[in-house]
């Protein structure tokens, strides 16, 4: 179980205090997946970066399993079993897909292994595994990469930052079976897309850093509009 308590997150931008994450608290139990939404700039990423220790909060806890890991470095709190898949994948100069799984495992992959994750996420494994993580990679080739590191993981809680980004209309059905497939996690998923939010069992709401609306998908869903969710978008089931 994750918990987040009373956490504040501020920058000061020419002098002045903008508040960027404002008390939150949130708890999240095991096996359960979460959508967290809101219009852009709400604080959504924020909040995933410092799950992960990427960003640190400014007040406020956060623990894990019952662990306060508030303090925790990125590769403590990775190595406790918390993944996330960023909004923009970073590429690695010199390293291959190959490479990049075997880090993310810790042990070499073989061939199967590999091709076992990366097809979940629409792609070929002999095309891919030798391929360099650099720009020559298509938008929607990288976000597919990162999400399939982030599964060969196999954390126990996994975060994903608008999965759905760059990935094709055509392969929305296969995203969204992934997500109702991943058992035995707990996950977070942050996502604009009407789609995704109805395969959570939970939605939260973010809305100028503050949680507005949180609570079971049949509660939530229906209070969400347009207008409260800044841009939420219906994808066509064509
Ligand atoms: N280090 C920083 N300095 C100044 N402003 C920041 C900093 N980090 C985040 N922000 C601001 O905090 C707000 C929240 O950013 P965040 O990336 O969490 O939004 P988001 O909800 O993920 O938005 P989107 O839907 O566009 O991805 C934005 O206005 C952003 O510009
Ligand atoms: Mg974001």
């Amino acid at each position: 179980m994750l918990e987040i308590k009373n956490l504040n997150y501020y920058v000061t931008e020419n002098g002045k205090q903008k508040v960027i994450l404002n008390d939150i608290n949130l708890t999240f139990e095991d096996n359960k997946v979460y959508v967290i939404t809101g219009h852009n700039g709400s604080g959504k990423s924020t909040l995933l970066k410092i799950i992960m220790g990427i960003v640190r909060q400014n007040s406020g806890q956060i623990f894990f399993d019952g662990k306060d890991i508030s303090e925790l470095d990125i590769t403590k709190r990775g190595q406790s079993g918390i993944c996330y898949a960023f909004q923009q994948p970073v590429t690695f100069k010199g390293l291959k897909v190959k490479d990049l799984l075997d880090i993310a495992t810790g042990e070499e992959n073989n061939l199967s292994e590999m091709c076992d994750v990366l097809s979940k996420v629409g792609l070929c494994a002999k095309d891919y595994i030798n391929r360099a993580l650099d720009d020559k990679l298509s938008g929607g080739e990288l976000k597919r990469i990162e999400l399939a590191v982030t599964l060969a993981r196999k954390g126990k809680l996994n975060m994903f930052d608008e999965p759905e980004a760059g990935i094709d209309l055509w392969s929305f059905d296969n995203l969204t079976s992934l997500f109702e497939n991943l058992k035995g996690a707990t996950n977070i998923i942050v996502s604009h897309q009407k789609r995704i939010l109805e395969i959570a069992d939970e939605i939260i709401l973010l809305s100028d850093g503050k949680v507005v609306l949180q609570g079971e998908k049949k509660k939530v869903l229906p209070k969400l509009s347009d207008n409260a969710c800044g841009r939420l978008r219906e994808v066509s089931h064509g």
